[in-house]
Protein backbone atom coordinates (compact mmCIF):
# COMPACT_ATOMS: atom_id res chain seq x y z
CA UNK A 1 0.00 0.00 0.00
CA UNK A 2 1.60 3.33 -0.78
CA UNK A 3 1.86 6.39 1.60
CA UNK A 4 -0.84 8.00 0.61
CA UNK A 5 -3.30 5.69 -0.35
CA UNK A 6 -6.62 5.84 1.88
CA UNK A 7 -5.97 8.98 2.91
CA UNK A 8 -7.06 12.41 1.79
CA UNK A 9 -5.77 15.33 2.72
CA UNK A 10 -8.31 17.72 1.87
CA UNK A 11 -6.38 21.15 2.22
CA UNK A 12 -4.18 22.18 -0.99
CA UNK A 13 -0.92 23.97 -0.52
CA UNK A 14 -1.68 27.70 -1.46
CA UNK A 15 -0.10 29.24 -4.73
CA UNK A 16 1.66 32.45 -4.46
CA UNK A 17 -1.15 34.46 -4.71
CA UNK A 18 -3.05 32.54 -1.72
CA UNK A 19 -5.15 30.22 -4.25
CA UNK A 20 -5.59 26.13 -2.99
CA UNK A 21 -5.75 23.98 -5.75
CA UNK A 22 -9.27 22.07 -6.09
CA UNK A 23 -10.58 21.46 -9.50
CA UNK A 24 -8.46 19.34 -11.92
CA UNK A 25 -9.01 19.57 -16.04
CA UNK A 26 -8.00 16.18 -17.99
CA UNK A 27 -7.69 16.00 -20.92
CA UNK A 28 -7.62 12.41 -22.52
CA UNK A 29 -7.02 13.28 -26.19
CA UNK A 30 -6.32 16.27 -28.17
CA UNK A 31 -8.43 15.52 -31.31
CA UNK A 32 -11.44 16.35 -31.97
CA UNK A 33 -14.15 15.57 -34.72
CA UNK A 34 -15.44 19.22 -35.10
CA UNK A 35 -13.47 22.32 -36.60
CA UNK A 36 -15.05 24.91 -34.35
CA UNK A 37 -13.56 27.90 -35.95
CA UNK A 38 -12.79 29.79 -32.25
CA UNK A 39 -11.12 26.21 -31.21
CA UNK A 40 -9.82 24.34 -33.95
CA UNK A 41 -9.75 26.09 -37.33
CA UNK A 42 -9.55 24.26 -40.25
CA UNK A 43 -6.26 26.24 -41.74
CA UNK A 44 -4.41 24.83 -39.14
CA UNK A 45 -6.11 21.74 -37.60
CA UNK A 46 -5.84 20.39 -41.28
CA UNK A 47 -5.15 17.12 -42.57
CA UNK A 48 -1.44 17.70 -42.80
CA UNK A 49 -1.66 18.32 -38.45
CA UNK A 50 0.32 16.08 -36.16
CA UNK A 51 -1.78 14.79 -33.49
CA UNK A 52 -0.13 13.34 -30.77
CA UNK A 53 0.39 9.58 -31.46
CA UNK A 54 -0.85 7.13 -29.21
CA UNK A 55 1.87 5.58 -26.92
CA UNK A 56 2.28 9.64 -26.01
CA UNK A 57 -1.28 9.65 -24.75
CA UNK A 58 -1.28 9.05 -20.72
CA UNK A 59 -2.92 5.42 -20.29
CA UNK A 60 -6.10 5.00 -18.27
CA UNK A 61 -4.01 3.72 -15.74
CA UNK A 62 -1.91 6.47 -15.65
CA UNK A 63 -4.58 9.08 -15.41
CA UNK A 64 -6.08 6.98 -12.82
CA UNK A 65 -3.01 7.26 -10.81
CA UNK A 66 -2.31 10.89 -11.23
CA UNK A 67 -6.19 11.83 -10.49
CA UNK A 68 -5.45 9.79 -7.07
CA UNK A 69 -2.70 12.22 -6.08
CA UNK A 70 -4.32 15.20 -7.29
CA UNK A 71 -7.45 14.26 -5.21
CA UNK A 72 -4.61 13.31 -2.19
CA UNK A 73 -3.31 17.25 -2.75
CA UNK A 74 -6.42 18.72 -2.12
CA UNK A 75 -8.29 18.17 -5.80
CA UNK A 76 -11.86 17.59 -4.97
CA UNK A 77 -13.67 17.77 -8.73
CA UNK A 78 -12.55 16.07 -11.83
CA UNK A 79 -13.70 16.55 -15.36
CA UNK A 80 -12.97 14.98 -18.50
CA UNK A 81 -12.31 17.22 -21.62
CA UNK A 82 -10.41 17.09 -24.75
CA UNK A 83 -10.53 17.23 -27.45
CA UNK A 84 -13.82 15.42 -27.86
CA UNK A 85 -13.31 12.78 -24.70
CA UNK A 86 -15.46 10.71 -26.20
CA UNK A 87 -13.50 10.07 -29.47
CA UNK A 88 -11.34 8.29 -26.84
CA UNK A 89 -11.98 4.74 -27.21
CA UNK A 90 -13.95 2.70 -24.02
CA UNK A 91 -13.96 6.31 -22.39
CA UNK A 92 -16.43 4.58 -19.68
CA UNK A 93 -13.57 2.50 -18.63
CA UNK A 94 -11.49 5.58 -17.10
CA UNK A 95 -14.73 6.68 -15.36
CA UNK A 96 -15.36 4.16 -13.51
CA UNK A 97 -11.83 3.74 -12.59
CA UNK A 98 -12.06 7.43 -11.06
CA UNK A 99 -15.44 7.10 -9.69
CA UNK A 100 -14.61 5.12 -6.73
CA UNK A 101 -11.30 7.39 -6.37
CA UNK A 102 -11.42 8.09 -2.04
CA UNK A 103 -12.03 12.11 -1.95
CA UNK A 104 -13.97 12.67 -5.15
CA UNK A 105 -16.86 15.26 -4.59
CA UNK A 106 -18.06 15.66 -8.25
CA UNK A 107 -16.75 13.66 -11.80
CA UNK A 108 -17.72 15.33 -14.82
CA UNK A 109 -17.29 15.49 -18.57
CA UNK A 110 -17.25 18.24 -21.39
CA UNK A 111 -18.33 16.91 -24.91
CA UNK A 112 -19.37 18.32 -27.87
CA UNK A 113 -22.60 15.76 -27.87
CA UNK A 114 -22.02 14.81 -31.68
CA UNK A 115 -21.29 10.49 -29.92
CA UNK A 116 -23.34 11.26 -26.52
CA UNK A 117 -26.45 9.56 -27.93
CA UNK A 118 -24.79 5.96 -27.81
CA UNK A 119 -22.37 6.68 -24.69
CA UNK A 120 -24.50 8.41 -22.32
CA UNK A 121 -25.73 5.33 -20.57
CA UNK A 122 -22.87 3.65 -20.66
CA UNK A 123 -20.70 6.39 -18.72
CA UNK A 124 -23.80 6.67 -16.00
CA UNK A 125 -23.38 3.43 -15.65
CA UNK A 126 -19.63 3.74 -14.98
CA UNK A 127 -20.12 6.61 -11.93
CA UNK A 128 -20.37 9.73 -14.50
CA UNK A 129 -22.35 12.24 -12.52
CA UNK A 130 -22.56 15.10 -14.20
CA UNK A 131 -22.13 16.35 -18.51
CA UNK A 132 -21.81 19.44 -19.98
CA UNK A 133 -22.87 19.75 -23.89
CA UNK A 134 -21.34 22.15 -25.69
CA UNK A 135 -24.16 23.76 -28.43
CA UNK A 136 -23.80 27.22 -29.70
CA UNK A 137 -27.03 27.31 -31.95
CA UNK A 138 -30.14 25.75 -32.96
CA UNK A 139 -30.10 26.76 -36.18
CA UNK A 140 -27.95 23.98 -38.42
CA UNK A 141 -26.51 26.85 -40.46
CA UNK A 142 -25.35 28.58 -37.75
CA UNK A 143 -24.09 25.67 -36.12
CA UNK A 144 -22.66 24.54 -38.90
CA UNK A 145 -20.68 27.81 -39.55
CA UNK A 146 -19.09 27.23 -36.24
CA UNK A 147 -18.18 23.47 -35.85
CA UNK A 148 -17.33 23.85 -39.51
CA UNK A 149 -18.29 20.23 -40.17
CA UNK A 150 -21.98 20.73 -40.87
CA UNK A 151 -22.95 18.70 -37.86
CA UNK A 152 -26.66 18.84 -37.17
CA UNK A 153 -28.45 20.69 -34.10
CA UNK A 154 -30.72 17.55 -33.66
CA UNK A 155 -28.17 15.17 -33.00
CA UNK A 156 -26.84 16.96 -30.36
CA UNK A 157 -29.98 17.12 -29.25
CA UNK A 158 -30.32 13.75 -29.32
CA UNK A 159 -27.42 12.87 -27.23
CA UNK A 160 -28.44 15.93 -24.46
CA UNK A 161 -31.86 13.90 -24.40
CA UNK A 162 -29.62 10.66 -24.00
CA UNK A 163 -28.12 12.30 -21.09
CA UNK A 164 -31.25 13.27 -19.63
CA UNK A 165 -32.53 9.66 -19.61
CA UNK A 166 -29.17 8.54 -17.92
CA UNK A 167 -29.87 10.50 -14.94
CA UNK A 168 -26.60 12.52 -16.12
CA UNK A 169 -28.15 15.85 -14.08
CA UNK A 170 -28.21 18.50 -14.00
CA UNK A 171 -26.92 19.14 -17.51
CA UNK A 172 -25.02 22.54 -18.45
CA UNK A 173 -25.01 23.69 -21.74
CA UNK A 174 -21.70 25.79 -23.21
CA UNK A 175 -22.60 28.50 -25.35
CA UNK A 176 -19.78 30.52 -26.80
CA UNK A 177 -21.13 33.84 -28.44
CA UNK A 178 -19.37 35.01 -31.17
CA UNK A 179 -20.39 38.54 -32.86
CA UNK A 180 -21.40 38.52 -36.11
CA UNK A 181 -22.12 35.01 -36.38
CA UNK A 182 -23.81 33.71 -33.49
CA UNK A 183 -25.20 36.44 -30.78
CA UNK A 184 -28.82 36.13 -32.77
CA UNK A 185 -29.05 32.66 -31.28
CA UNK A 186 -28.67 33.97 -27.64
CA UNK A 187 -32.43 34.59 -27.55
CA UNK A 188 -33.73 31.52 -28.94
CA UNK A 189 -31.15 29.22 -27.08
CA UNK A 190 -32.40 30.79 -23.51
CA UNK A 191 -36.01 29.96 -24.43
CA UNK A 192 -35.42 26.17 -25.54
CA UNK A 193 -33.23 25.18 -22.52
CA UNK A 194 -35.37 26.73 -19.73
CA UNK A 195 -38.23 25.31 -20.81
CA UNK A 196 -35.93 22.14 -20.79
CA UNK A 197 -34.91 22.87 -17.67
CA UNK A 198 -31.56 22.67 -18.52
CA UNK A 199 -28.63 25.33 -17.69
CA UNK A 200 -27.45 27.31 -20.68
CA UNK A 201 -23.93 28.79 -19.96
CA UNK A 202 -22.82 32.01 -22.50
CA UNK A 203 -19.47 32.05 -22.42
CA UNK A 204 -17.12 34.96 -23.73
CA UNK A 205 -15.16 34.33 -26.72
CA UNK A 206 -11.91 33.96 -25.82
CA UNK A 207 -8.29 34.29 -27.08
CA UNK A 208 -7.04 30.93 -26.29
CA UNK A 209 -4.03 29.64 -28.24
CA UNK A 210 -2.83 30.94 -31.48
CA UNK A 211 -4.97 29.70 -33.72
CA UNK A 212 -8.43 31.41 -34.12
CA UNK A 213 -6.95 34.68 -35.17
CA UNK A 214 -9.07 36.19 -32.21
CA UNK A 215 -9.92 39.96 -31.76
CA UNK A 216 -11.66 41.71 -29.32
CA UNK A 217 -13.83 42.98 -31.57
CA UNK A 218 -15.62 39.36 -32.20
CA UNK A 219 -16.24 39.27 -28.55
CA UNK A 220 -19.66 39.57 -27.39
CA UNK A 221 -19.42 40.95 -23.66
CA UNK A 222 -21.79 39.29 -20.71
CA UNK A 223 -23.38 42.23 -19.90
CA UNK A 224 -24.52 42.50 -23.56
CA UNK A 225 -25.94 38.80 -23.43
CA UNK A 226 -27.64 39.72 -19.99
CA UNK A 227 -29.55 42.46 -21.24
CA UNK A 228 -30.59 40.84 -24.73
CA UNK A 229 -32.38 37.86 -22.00
CA UNK A 230 -33.04 40.69 -19.48
CA UNK A 231 -35.31 42.86 -22.22
CA UNK A 232 -37.26 39.55 -22.20
CA UNK A 233 -36.64 37.09 -19.33
CA UNK A 234 -36.04 39.18 -16.38
CA UNK A 235 -33.00 37.52 -14.42
CA UNK A 236 -31.87 38.32 -10.97
CA UNK A 237 -28.18 37.15 -9.31
CA UNK A 238 -27.54 34.62 -7.15
CA UNK A 239 -24.60 33.26 -5.12
CA UNK A 240 -22.03 30.88 -6.62
CA UNK A 241 -22.26 27.49 -5.80
CA UNK A 242 -18.54 27.00 -4.69
CA UNK A 243 -15.99 29.74 -4.84
CA UNK A 244 -13.66 29.75 -7.88
CA UNK A 245 -16.76 28.63 -9.89
CA UNK A 246 -15.89 30.46 -13.03
CA UNK A 247 -19.93 30.84 -14.22
CA UNK A 248 -21.65 33.50 -12.59
CA UNK A 249 -25.28 32.59 -11.79
CA UNK A 250 -28.23 34.28 -12.89
CA UNK A 251 -31.89 33.15 -12.34
CA UNK A 252 -34.77 33.91 -14.02
CA UNK A 253 -37.55 35.86 -11.84
CA UNK A 254 -40.13 34.06 -12.62
CA UNK A 255 -38.30 30.73 -11.04
CA UNK A 256 -38.36 29.58 -14.42
CA UNK A 257 -34.24 28.22 -13.94
CA UNK A 258 -31.49 29.46 -14.14
CA UNK A 259 -28.65 30.12 -16.62
CA UNK A 260 -24.43 30.87 -16.31
CA UNK A 261 -22.09 33.28 -17.76
CA UNK A 262 -18.54 32.95 -18.24
CA UNK A 263 -17.03 36.08 -18.50
CA UNK A 264 -13.32 35.56 -18.64
CA UNK A 265 -12.59 38.45 -20.95
CA UNK A 266 -14.49 41.38 -19.44
CA UNK A 267 -14.88 40.19 -15.61
CA UNK A 268 -11.57 37.96 -15.61
CA UNK A 269 -12.07 35.33 -12.18
CA UNK A 270 -8.10 34.65 -11.88
CA UNK A 271 -8.04 35.47 -8.03
CA UNK A 272 -10.42 33.06 -6.78
CA UNK A 273 -8.88 30.37 -9.72
CA UNK A 274 -8.51 27.09 -7.87
CA UNK A 275 -8.28 24.85 -11.77
CA UNK A 276 -5.17 22.86 -12.57
CA UNK A 277 -5.39 21.17 -16.46
CA UNK A 278 -3.63 17.94 -17.22
CA UNK A 279 -2.56 17.57 -21.23
CA UNK A 280 -3.23 13.84 -23.11
CA UNK A 281 0.53 13.67 -23.22
CA UNK A 282 1.03 14.48 -19.05
CA UNK A 283 1.37 18.18 -19.09
CA UNK A 284 0.25 19.99 -15.76
CA UNK A 285 -0.80 23.87 -16.69
CA UNK A 286 -1.58 26.06 -13.73
CA UNK A 287 -3.48 28.30 -16.21
CA UNK A 288 -5.72 28.02 -19.44
CA UNK A 289 -3.73 30.84 -20.85
CA UNK A 290 -0.91 28.61 -20.12
CA UNK A 291 2.71 29.29 -21.80
CA UNK A 292 4.73 26.35 -20.79
CA UNK A 293 3.72 22.94 -19.44
CA UNK A 294 4.99 20.78 -16.66
CA UNK A 295 5.44 17.33 -17.63
CA UNK A 296 4.36 14.48 -15.11
CA UNK A 297 4.82 11.83 -17.79
CA UNK A 298 8.48 11.85 -17.40
CA UNK A 299 8.58 10.93 -13.61
CA UNK A 300 5.61 8.91 -14.16
CA UNK A 301 6.88 6.53 -16.25
CA UNK A 302 10.59 6.79 -14.99
CA UNK A 303 9.21 4.77 -11.93
CA UNK A 304 8.91 8.10 -9.65
CA UNK A 305 6.90 6.79 -6.08
CA UNK A 306 3.70 8.14 -5.13
CA UNK A 307 5.60 10.56 -2.48
CA UNK A 308 8.04 11.82 -5.03
CA UNK A 309 4.49 12.59 -7.46
CA UNK A 310 2.84 14.20 -4.51
CA UNK A 311 6.15 16.75 -3.82
CA UNK A 312 5.96 17.78 -7.83
CA UNK A 313 2.55 18.27 -7.11
CA UNK A 314 2.98 20.33 -4.33
CA UNK A 315 6.20 22.41 -6.02
CA UNK A 316 4.40 23.26 -9.32
CA UNK A 317 1.21 24.58 -7.49
CA UNK A 318 3.48 26.68 -4.61
CA UNK A 319 4.92 28.30 -7.46
CA UNK A 320 1.92 29.26 -9.54
CA UNK A 321 1.36 32.81 -9.45
CA UNK A 322 -0.52 32.91 -12.73
CA UNK A 323 -3.54 35.33 -13.68
CA UNK A 324 -3.72 36.16 -17.11
CA UNK A 325 -6.72 37.44 -18.18
CA UNK A 326 -6.54 40.05 -15.03
CA UNK A 327 -3.04 40.86 -17.41
CA UNK A 328 -5.00 41.33 -20.79
CA UNK A 329 -7.76 43.09 -19.25
CA UNK A 330 -4.72 45.53 -17.61
CA UNK A 331 -2.82 45.63 -21.00
CA UNK A 332 -5.27 47.11 -23.80
CA UNK A 333 -8.61 45.79 -22.63
CA UNK A 334 -8.03 43.01 -25.24
CA UNK A 335 -5.21 42.82 -27.40
CA UNK A 336 -2.09 40.32 -25.31
CA UNK A 337 -1.67 38.50 -28.29
CA UNK A 338 2.45 38.71 -28.17
CA UNK A 339 2.25 35.86 -25.53
CA UNK A 340 2.60 32.83 -25.98
CA UNK A 341 0.00 30.17 -25.24
CA UNK A 342 -1.39 26.57 -25.29
CA UNK A 343 -3.94 25.85 -27.74
CA UNK A 344 -7.91 25.16 -26.67
CA UNK A 345 -7.94 21.83 -28.06
CA UNK A 346 -4.87 20.44 -26.37
CA UNK A 347 -5.62 21.53 -22.56
CA UNK A 348 -9.63 21.04 -23.13
CA UNK A 349 -11.21 24.51 -22.03
C1 LIG B 1 -12.11 22.78 -25.81
S1 LIG B 1 -13.74 22.13 -25.60
C2 LIG B 1 -13.40 20.43 -25.20
C3 LIG B 1 -14.59 19.57 -24.95
C4 LIG B 1 -15.53 19.29 -26.12
N1 LIG B 1 -14.89 19.06 -27.35
C5 LIG B 1 -16.54 20.40 -26.24
O1 LIG B 1 -16.52 21.13 -27.21
O2 LIG B 1 -17.35 20.53 -25.31
C6 LIG B 1 -14.30 22.77 -24.04
C7 LIG B 1 -15.08 24.06 -24.10
O3 LIG B 1 -14.24 25.09 -24.53
C8 LIG B 1 -15.01 25.99 -25.31
N2 LIG B 1 -14.13 26.80 -26.15
C9 LIG B 1 -13.27 26.37 -27.10
N3 LIG B 1 -12.60 27.41 -27.66
C10 LIG B 1 -13.05 28.53 -27.04
C11 LIG B 1 -12.75 29.93 -27.16
N4 LIG B 1 -11.85 30.37 -28.02
N5 LIG B 1 -13.40 30.78 -26.34
C12 LIG B 1 -14.31 30.35 -25.44
N6 LIG B 1 -14.62 29.05 -25.27
C13 LIG B 1 -14.01 28.15 -26.06
C14 LIG B 1 -15.90 25.07 -26.08
O4 LIG B 1 -17.03 25.72 -26.58
C15 LIG B 1 -16.26 24.03 -25.05
O5 LIG B 1 -17.44 24.38 -24.36
S1 LIG C 1 -14.62 23.32 -28.94
FE1 LIG C 1 -14.71 21.12 -28.54
S2 LIG C 1 -15.87 20.40 -30.32
FE2 LIG C 1 -15.15 22.37 -30.91
S3 LIG C 1 -13.21 22.00 -31.98
FE3 LIG C 1 -12.75 22.47 -29.83
S4 LIG C 1 -12.55 20.51 -28.89
FE4 LIG C 1 -13.70 20.20 -30.81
Amino acid sequence: MSRLEGYHRAVSVMDRRGRPMRDLRISVTDRCNFRCTYCMPREVFGTGFRFLPREELLTFEEIARLARLFLDAGVDKLRLTGGEPLLRRDLERLVAMLAPLPGLADLALTTNGSLLADKAQALADAGLRRITVSLDSLDDAVFARLNDVAFPVARVLAGIAAAERAGLAPIKINMVVRRGVNESSVLPMARFFRAKGHVLRFIEYMDVGHSNGWCPDEVVPAEEVLATIEAEMPLEPIDRVRPGEVAERWRYRDGGGEIGIIASVTRPFCATCTRARLTAEGQLYTCLFGITGHDLRAPLRAGATDAQMAERLDTIWSMRADRYSELRTLATRGSSRELPRVEMSHIGG
